[in-house]
């Protein structure tokens, strides 16, 4: 069954306390008999181990939010897809946003860690999407099918579809508290499933497409009920238990 997904992508925040404290509350708090969807929590790489111990035996899965495309070697600062797995990580957030566009990420850089995850098992979300500036210059379906294309240029196939999660998140609508559009995310989501199914043929309609960007309590139920949307990757809203439990309770089928 191809159940939604709603990840929660914490960033750079919570101490390592704190981070247990937020997992621990989710634990507590989730109806597992009742919740419709997967869940997964992405804290940073200094919180996996303590977060790991606090959701094992739950339905929450661990991700994290980055990773590098070698197993091991001269790479400082660097985590790899092995290392992951060894804390427990199930998934893996590749290419988001503020990685592209403040860490300077590119495309190839993105290509090779998906390949480089998916090579040790872990599952992964490739965040693709468009600046304000590119919209507003009409390139929004330039920009996804690039984004798209390069990314899954050293995949001949996906391992199985679901191993792999497309977020839609436009650059403009993370953490402004301006979501998209409900048109404009199904049309960027049609736009990334015609250039997925040119890839992998019939096979990527499998492949989940999330939407992320200013997802909240409030407006998760509408955006989980587009055609075409599998999901949700949360940024803010993630990082308090009441409205991620809340957008959780929100997934239908
Ligand atoms: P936001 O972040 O929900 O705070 O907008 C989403 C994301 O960056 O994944």
């Amino acid at each position: 069954m191809n159940k939604k997904l709603i990840a929660g992508n914490w960033k750079m925040n919570l101490l390592r306390r704190e981070a247990r404290e937020l997992a621990r509350s989710l634990v507590q708090n989730i109806d597992e008999k009742a919740v419709k969807c997967k869940v997964m929590i992405a804290p940073p790489y200094t919180s996996l181990d303590c977060v790991k111990e606090v959701i094992s035996g739950s339905i929450i899965e661990l991700g994290a939010q980055d990773v590098f495309w070698e197993p091991f070697g001269a790479f400082t600062g660097e985590v790899s897809p092995p290392m992951l797995v060894d804390v427990g990580c199930s998934w893996v957030i590749v290419g988001h946003s503020e990685r592209r566009h403040i860490l300077g990420e590119t495309d190839e850089h993105v290509g090779k860690k998906i390949k480089a995850a998916l090579d040790f098992g872990l599952k992964v979300i490739v965040c693709v999407g468009e600046t304000l500036n590119e919209r507003k210059a009409f390139q929004v379906e330039s920009v996804l099918e690039r984004q798209i294309s390069k990314a899954m240029q050293e995949l001949e196939e996906v391992p199985s579809p679901d191993c792999v999660v497309i977020a839609y998140e436009p650059v403009w609508a993370i953490g402004t508290g301006e979501h998209a559009s409900l048109s404009q995310i199904e049309e960027a989501h049609h736009i990334i499933m015609n250039k997925l199914i040119e890839h992998f043929g019939k096979t990527a309609h499998n492949i989940k497409i999330l939407y992320g960007g200013s997802v909240n309590e409030d407006n998760a139920q509408y955006i989980l009920r587009i055609k075409n949307v599998g999901g949700v990757l949360v940024g803010g809203a993630s990082l308090k238990a009441k409205s991620f439990l809340k957008i959780i309770n929100s997934c239908g089928e």
